[in-house]
């Protein structure tokens, strides 16, 4: 059988990413250019600029990620990208350019969510292993995911509020730190010898969805309280209160689901699961639980091509296929391939 070579695309937020991926578990190539110096002056990511960045970026980044490969349009089976969820402009500019790139060279077109995506990083570091939990933890998405078999998606749990990198990224702001805020707040947890108490926001007994605006609420309350009382708060407390509450729910969550549905494996994803806090929560209860966990390196954590490489490959092998009418979905569902 022919090696399976996928060019992937990924422009759905502030990375402008492309990536060559061989049958599904090998990186070939990686390029991500990252606009975070730029949003940081505006302390988000405002849309308009991301999307004149990817249009600046798209192409140096596929002919980097060729070049690095050292493989021709010719040597590839099909082209990936990301068609939501994400900003619609962003969006865009990577399917029009994974557009053109497919009919130029008459590839298969391959439309990408970007959650499965960050789900099947965890591919290229092992192999999945079913049925399997993954926790999606990113800046816009909070959800627990059952996966019976490859391209089979079930979401038992999600946020109904923030999203675990979102409070990461407005309570870094409290406290006067750059975007995006997560590295910051888990480098100060880390540094930090005790924490305030912060609540924990469990919902119904059973349930595994999530909330963070209440804890959020509670560090802006703090702050306030202090500033009128003219008392300094010291942002290593705060961070490693906050960060305990996150990690705390998370992991007891997931633990809970990871029992009741039996799994034999558990994953975490996206860019929060990049959180020193969360990966050892994560390592010390499922070691304890003897269930293999698995976490992607930093880099396949954050947004990048690689990712959406990985479950093309799948999708692929599946008969999934995109074409010429591919819009950008900003609000895209998790649904099944298979
Ligand atoms: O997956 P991602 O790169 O983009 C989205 O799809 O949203 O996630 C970005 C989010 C940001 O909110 C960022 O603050 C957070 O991931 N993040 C972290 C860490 N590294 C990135 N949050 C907590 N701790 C980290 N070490
Ligand atoms: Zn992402």
């Amino acid at each position: 059988m022919n090696d399976q070579y996928i060019l992937a695309i990924e422009t759905s937020c502030d990375e402008t990413a492309a990536a060559i991926i061989r049958n599904g578990t090998e990186i070939v190539s990686n390029i991500v250019a990252s606009q975070i110096d730029s949003q940081k002056r505006f302390g988000g990511v405002v849309p308009e600029v991301a999307s004149r960045h990817h249009v600046e970026q798209i192409t140096i980044v596929i002919e980097e990620a060729l070049e690095k490969a050292n493989m021709q349009p010719s040597d590839l089976t099909a082209v990936a990208v990301t068609e939501g969820p994400g900003l619609v402009g962003a969006l865009l500019i990577g399917i029009n350019a994974a557009k053109a790139f497919a009919f130029a060279h008459g590839l298969p077109l391959i439309p990408v969510h970007h959650i499965a995506g960050h789900i099947y990083a965890n591919a290229l570091v092992e192999p999945m292993e079913f049925p399997l939990l993954a926790l999606v933890v990113s800046g816009g998405h909070t959800e627990l995911v059952l996966m019976k078999e490859h391209g089979s998606f079930e979401v038992i749990g999600e946020t109904r509020d923030d999203a675990a990198g979102e409070a990461y990224d407005k309570v870094a702001r409290v406290l006067n730190m750059p975007y995006p805020g997560g590295p910051h707040i888990d480098r100060l947890a880390q540094e930090a010898k005790e924490g305030i108490d912060f609540p924990r926001a469990w919902l119904e007994e059973n349930s595994y969805d999530f909330s963070f605006s209440g804890l959020k609420s509670a560090v802006i309350n703090y702050k306030h309280n202090m500033d009128q009382r003219g008392e300094e708060i010291d942002p290593q407390k705060v961070a490693k209160g906050f960060q305990d509450s996150v990690v705390e729910v998370l992991t007891t969550k997931t633990l809970r689901a990871a029992r009741e549905f039996n799994v034999k494996q558990v994953i975490a994803a996206g860019g929060v699961s990049a959180n020193k806090g969360l990966r050892t929560s994560l390592e010390q209860v499922f070691e304890k639980e003897q269930i293999p966990f698995i976490v992607p390196p930093l880099k396949l954590c954050t947004d990048n091509a690689a990712m959406i490489g990985a479950a093309a490959s799948y999708m692929y092998v599946a008969g999934v296929r995109g074409d010429l009418a591919m819009n950008g979905l900003p609000g895209k569902e998790l649904k099944s391939w298979i």
